[in-house]
């Protein structure tokens, strides 16, 4: 899945040598105007901001932010655009379309760092082709309740998996020469009231969790800057928590790229002094707090003596140094999009990222059936559907179809089902030639079920609208459609359903149906990846990111009290479950949920033998895989922690993607990272590694374990 050289972009120039020594000369050299225009960033015209603002020079493609230039100095203008899921475009620019990508969880689900690797380059290209330099991608905000709106923007509940592929992406988007965010930090965990939530989080548990995945992730691929969260954390506004920003993101990691805001989250120009080095969305602040943060407030400051000379030349020069290391001054032409093999990237995305949760022996459809096949529901005659908010991107050929939905507050207007044009109908009809297909669209259960009775099979399709905003109410399927499964399962048992969701969903019919697929937002070619899976001209290989839960019962806090409260309600969540988020909180409580992180059926069988482990500073475990089926596939062994000195401690410490013919073996050997042994001490500021005995058992997901094993580590204080 390499790119052909040919539409790799190519620098002007090499890398530079030391983009720190560079910030520094060119800061030195600019005027304290020039030092402020680096620091706000503004809104471009659009369905939401209807008039150009006119520190956008005309000409410049509109995108979510634009700082200017110097062009005195060779400093480029900065344009931000989202990227989540691909290039996006809410009414910037006149028809222009890009990739629209599977969800981050079906991304997540892949559990393969190559193809977040793809996924980035693919949006590295499509950005540098319209000069766009900044993607606001990177989204890493752990899934620690299920009903958060924008899960499906994420990745995983658990940071390792979060982090190794996070870094995958953000380091395709970078090889590009663009700089990529990572956002957003953090504890995001939730839409509703967004901007007056307060995270509360015991410091050491942050570090293991939440923070652990920006750790890992920010290492491994440096991206040029770190976009903070809405919310409060432990009482303090992330954008203006020092703690976080200067005691641990710039100061125990080193990190020396910018923090910039969310959009509007940048509620006075004190956020400067906490460590915040740019207010984007600027003309949102005026909405929110009433003034632009970083405009004359800062300005002023600085004629005042709150703002030090010092901190404003770092604020800049940690801008000018991510242009630099990461080449937004050194672009040459602009490298060829090849669309066609984009598509082909969104296609084996959303094969890979499908979840084949049951099956009592109904899938795969024979690709020669005769039978009577019934389709329903989840508007499969037009396409799929995909998040809501910033991350929603315009396919080539413009979405299939757009339904406004609403809700409270300015949220409500950018609230829409969004429709990609890949018909599941239409892609299954094509599989199955000989097969007598008809629609029922599941408007009613009565209706439904008449169109069951009558058929073979049913494949029913159930669907949500989750996003940016706003958080589901709890795990049911909208507009009736679990009554609608329940009316068809009990019409026909040979009942087949697919979900198109960004999260776990109740199924309240599970006993009753034959087979169950998690497709995510399967992205524009999830039509065709959604019948290949079907029919078995793909074996599925997706395993679950996120736990899914029984009920919202058996998960951290049954009741979001934040949730009923009219928009603009400061409220609190406390994320009591620490770093135990997901599996490691249904494992401390000794709850089975309903499908675990890890679970995924394929339609082959794999065998795990051998394992050896072998301790020391860390563990590295050995083991031989094999495919004892009788068709290729992939599968993805998972090498958990199981127990450590003072008792039971459940945490994923590797895991490795391997594909296999039939009757294949291979040995594979993984080693863990430090951390995930060790317990962050609060007190020391460090990690530490209790010398003594550990366990670790190989697992297809958490709640399936295999060959386990022992080992001893000796002790260690170590990082920061
Ligand atoms: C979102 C960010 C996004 C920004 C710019 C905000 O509402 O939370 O993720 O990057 O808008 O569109």
């Amino acid at each position: 899945m390499n790119p052909p050289k040919d539409i790799t972009a190519e620098r002007a120039e090499p890398a530079a040598v030391n983009p720190d020594e560079r910030a520094r000369a060119t800061e030195e050299r600019m005027t304290d105007d020039e030092r402020f225009s680096l620091l706000v960033s503004v809104m471009g015209a659009s369905d939401l901001i209807a008039e150009r603002d006119g520190r956008i020079p005309e000409g410049t493609p509109m995108s979510a932010g634009y700082v200017p230039g110097v062009p005195r100095l060779g400093v480029p203008a900065l344009l931000m655009s989202d990227a989540s899921l691909g290039v996006t475009n809410p009414g910037y620019r006149e028809g222009d379309t890009a990739t629209a990508l599977p969800a981050g969880i079906a991304l997540g689900a892949s559990f393969n760092p190559a193809l977040a690797r793809e996924s980035g380059g693919l949006v590295g290209r499509e950005a540098r082709s319209r000069g766009l330099n900044v993607m606001l991608a990177g989204g890493i905000n752990l899934a620690r309740d299920p009903r958060n709106g924008r899960n499906f923007e994420y990745i995983s509940e658990d940071p390792l998996l979060s982090a190794a592929l996070v870094a995958e992406s953000i380091g395709g988007i970078q090889a590009e020469g663009v700089i990529s965010t990572i956002k957003h930090f953090t504890l995001n965990c939730n839409e509703t009231n967004r901007h007056w939530l307060d995270a509360v989080i015991d410091p050491a548990a942050h570090r293991e969790s939440d923070l652990l995945a920006f750790e890992i992730a920010i290492e491994r691929a440096q991206p040029g800057s770190v976009m903070t969260a809405y919310n409060k954390i432990n009482g303090e506004y992330a954008g203006a928590n020092s703690e976080l920003l200067k005691g641990v993101l710039k100061g125990a990691w080193g990190y020396p790229g910018w923090v910039m805001s969310d959009w509007g989250a940048t509620a006075s120009w004190e956020f400067a002094v906490s460590g915040l080095d740019q207010d984007c969305g600027s003309q949102i602040d005026v909405l929110m707090w009433g003034a632009e943060a970083f405009g004359q407030p800062l300005r002023d400051a600085y004629a005042n003596g709150g703002l030090s000379r010092e901190r404003l030349s770092d604020m800049v020069r940690r801008i000018l140094r991510s242009m630099y290391a990461v080449g937004v001054d050194r672009w040459g032409a602009a490298p060829g999009v090849d669309m066609a093999r984009h598509h082909e990237i969104a296609l084996e995305s959303a094969r890979q990222g499908i979840v084949l949760l049951k099956n009592d022996g109904a899938l795969p459809l024979a690709s020669d059936t005769t039978a009577r096949i019934a389709v329903i529901g989840g508007h499969a005659q037009v396409g799929v559907p995909t998040g809501t908010g910033s991350s929603a991107v315009v396919p080539p050929g413009g979405y299939a179809e757009v339904t406004r939905i609403g809700g409270p507050s300015f949220m409500g207007a950018t609230r829409n089902l969004y429709l990609l044009p890949s018909s599941p109908l239409a892609e299954i009809t094509k599989l199955l030639p000989q097969a007598q297909i008809e629609f029922d669209p599941g408007m009613s259960p009565a209706e439904a079920a008449l169109l069951a009775r009558r058929s073979d099979v049913v494949i029913v399709f159930g669907i949500r609208v989750e996003g940016e905003g706003f958080d589901s109410a709890d795990l049911s399927l909208p507009w009736g459609q679990d009554a609608v499964i329940e009316a068809v399962a009990a019409a026909n048992p040979d009942t087949i359903v697919v979900l198109e969701t960004g999260n776990p969903v109740a199924m309240p019919w599970r006993d009753d149906v034959k087979a169950i697929v998690e497709a995510w937002y399967p992205g524009q070619a999830g039509g065709q990846a959604i019948a290949e899976i079907l029919t078995g001209a793909v074996n599925p290989s997706g395993r679950l990111p996120v736990t899914f839960p029984q009920d919202l019962a058996q998960t951290p806090r049954p009741d979001l009290a934040s949730l009923a409260e009219p928009w603009g309600t400061p409220g609190t969540i406390e994320y009591r479950e620490g770093a135990e988020v997901g599996y490691r909180w249904f494992a401390q409580q000794g709850e089975q949920p309903l499908y675990a992180f890890g679970h995924g059926l394929s339609y082959t069988r794999f065998d795990y033998s051998d394992l050896h482990v072998r301790g020391g500073d860390t563990i590295t475990a050995t083991f031989t895989i094999t495919n004892t089926g009788d068709r290729q596939g992939a599968d993805v062994p998972q090498v958990y922690l199981t127990g450590a000195p003072g008792g039971p401690r459940m945490r994923l410490l590797a895991f490795e993607r391997v594909d296999l013919k039939p009757g294949e073996s291979k040995r594979v050997i993984v080693t863990a990272d430090p951390r995930l042994l060790a317990r962050f001490d609060g007190q020391a500021r460090q990690w530490r590694i209790t010398a003594g005995t550990y366990q670790v058992a190989l697992g297809s997901a958490a709640d399936s374990l295999g060959p386990a094993a022992e080992t001893v580590l000796r002790g260690a204080l170590f990082g920061s």
